[in-house]
This record gives C-alpha cells, sequence and structure tokens, in this order.
C-alpha cells in the first residue's frame, strides 16, 4: 500500500489581504500539534498578494506548512499584462499551483487546453500541480459526471509523463460554497474513478500513489468522514479554511 499522506488545502480564494493572512495562519498554526503535521501535509493558499508574507512567516516561525497559489501563467515572462509566472512563485518557495479551479473555468474562460498549459508549466518548474476536476450540476443530474471528469483529467494530463506527481482534487462544482456536499460514498466512489483512469494513462504503480483530493463545501464536521475513505486523500477547503477553528479542526481530522 503506497503512503499516501493526506493533504489538507486551505485555498482561501480571493479573500484576506496580506495582515489578515498572517494572522489567520498564525491562529492556525497556533491550534496544531506536530502529530497532526505528521498525520497531514497543511498548505495553506492565500492570494498571490499574501504570498511573500506567508513565506516568512513560515519560514520565521519554522512551521511545517506548505504554500500555494491559486493560479499562474505558463509562460516564464513577457507581456502578459496581470499574470504571474510559475518561476515567481517558485522564488516564493511556494510548492503547490492549483490549476483549473472551477471558478477559474467557469468565470475566465479556462478551457482543458488552458489547464493543460498550466499544469505542465508547474511541473517543469518543479512544482505541484492541485488540478481541479469536478462536473457541473446539470451534468451530474444528466447522468454525464463521469464523462466530464473523465474528460478533464485525461486532457488536463496530457503530456504529463509522471500524473503521480499531480495532486489533483475532486471538486463537483455543485459542491463548491453551496453547503452540499457529495455522499463520502460518491466522493470516494469519483477519487476511485479518477484513480482508474491514472491506472490506464500511467499504470497500478502510479494510480497507487496519486494522491486524490476532495473538494466542496469540507467543513469541520464532515472532514473525518470524507477522509476515512479509502480513495479521498485530503482536501481542498474554500469557505471553512477562512476560520481558523474549522481549518484546525479539519486538519486534526484524524483525531475523529
Ligand atoms: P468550498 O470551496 O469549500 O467553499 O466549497 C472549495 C473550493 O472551491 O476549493
Amino acid at each position: 500500500m503506497a503512503d499516501r499522506t493526506p493533504l489538507i488545502a486551505g485555498n482561501w480564494k480571493m479573500n484576506n489581504d496580506h495582515l489578515e493572512a498572517i494572522s489567520l495562519v498564525q491562529q492556525v498554526a497556533y491550534r496544531l500539534e506536530p502529530e497532526d503535521y505528521e498525520r497531514s501535509e497543511v498548505a495553506v493558499i492565500p492570494p498571490f498578494t499574501a504570498l511573500r508574507s506567508i513565506q516568512t512567516l513560515i519560514e520565521a516561525d519554522k512551521l511545517p506548512m506548505a504554500l500555494g497559489a491559486q493560479n499562474c501563467h505558463w509562460e516564464d515572462a513577457g507581456a502578459f499584462t496581470g499574470e504571474v509566472s510559475v518561476g515567481m512563485l517558485s522564488q516564493l518557495n511556494v510548492t503547490y499551483v492549483v490549476c483549473g479551479h472551477s471558478e477559474r473555468r467557469a468565470l475566465f474562460g479556462e478551457d482543458d487546453a488552458t489547464v493543460n498549459r498550466k499544469v505542465r508549466a508547474v511541473i517543469d518548474a518543479g512544482l505541484v500541480p492541485i488540478f481541479c476536476v469536478g462536473e457541473p450540476l446539470e451534468q451530474r443530474e444528466a447522468g454525464e459526471a463521469e464523462s466530464v471528469v473523465d474528460r478533464q483529467v485525461r486532457a488536463g494530463l496530457e503530456g504529463v509523463d509522471d500524473p503521480a506527481s499531480v495532486v489533483i482534487a475532486y471538486e463537483p462544482v455543485w459542491a463548491i460554497g453551496t453547503g452540499r456536499t457529495a455522499t463520502s460514498e460518491d466522493a470516494n466512489a469519483m477519487c476511485g474513478y479518477v484513480r482508474d483512469i491514472i491506472a490506464d494513462l500511467a499504470g497500478d504503480e502510479a494510480a497507487e500513489t496519486v494522491r486524490i483530493q476532495y473538494g466542496g463545501s469540507v467543513k469541520a464536521g464532515n472532514a473525518a468522514e470524507l477522509m476515512g475513505q479509502p480513495h479521498i486523500d485530503g482536501a481542498l477547503v474554500g469557505g471553512a479554511s477562512l476560520k481558523a477553528d474549522d481549518f484546525a479542526v479539519i486538519c486534526r481530522h484524524h483525531r475523529g
């Protein structure tokens, strides 16, 4: 059995200026014990403007937390007003970069090809994509959830030599920010389905090793049950990651 340490990542979205960000990370750190960090990897994913402050805090206080970014551009540099390259993120000791979040897909026109460019740029720079997939409600109701996820996974990982080096986040769009969570059985089944796609793309060992998170209204009250599922290797947490108490409880999910 591969060691798939769960990754609990707080995706803050467009929330918290750099001062609020420092305060939130300090409050989370205060609530976690060394054992919690041993059982799960903990990452915070603030807006770009807080990355430098959080990097400095993590290093100064020697916090065993990883830093993530919410987006990137796939080119190294150039005339791309408003964009941030993976190289710039890497200089801030960013480990994870979210690629293809459903909000980017739905609100900012990112298609599978764009997401694939980002995933490959992140890997090429030696960072780890948190590659998001998940079906909108309409497609779930039409019985197309698996085919949507299948298409997204294969397209997003095209040209990726080692899919196991990617963290995949299964986030059904209808569960994001809505308070509706997939049942732990459904979430586990879809994460298992994604694992089967990885087996098909890269073999059983890659499928056994790849970390697959669930995201979509993960909360203090449902984290332990979701994390207890065999195919779920962590959580991408939005709303609940903005509250130190709630996020800390999610990070301590192993305590039950
Ligand atoms: P939520 O967001 O936890 O607020 O549903 C999850 C996400 O968008 O990553």
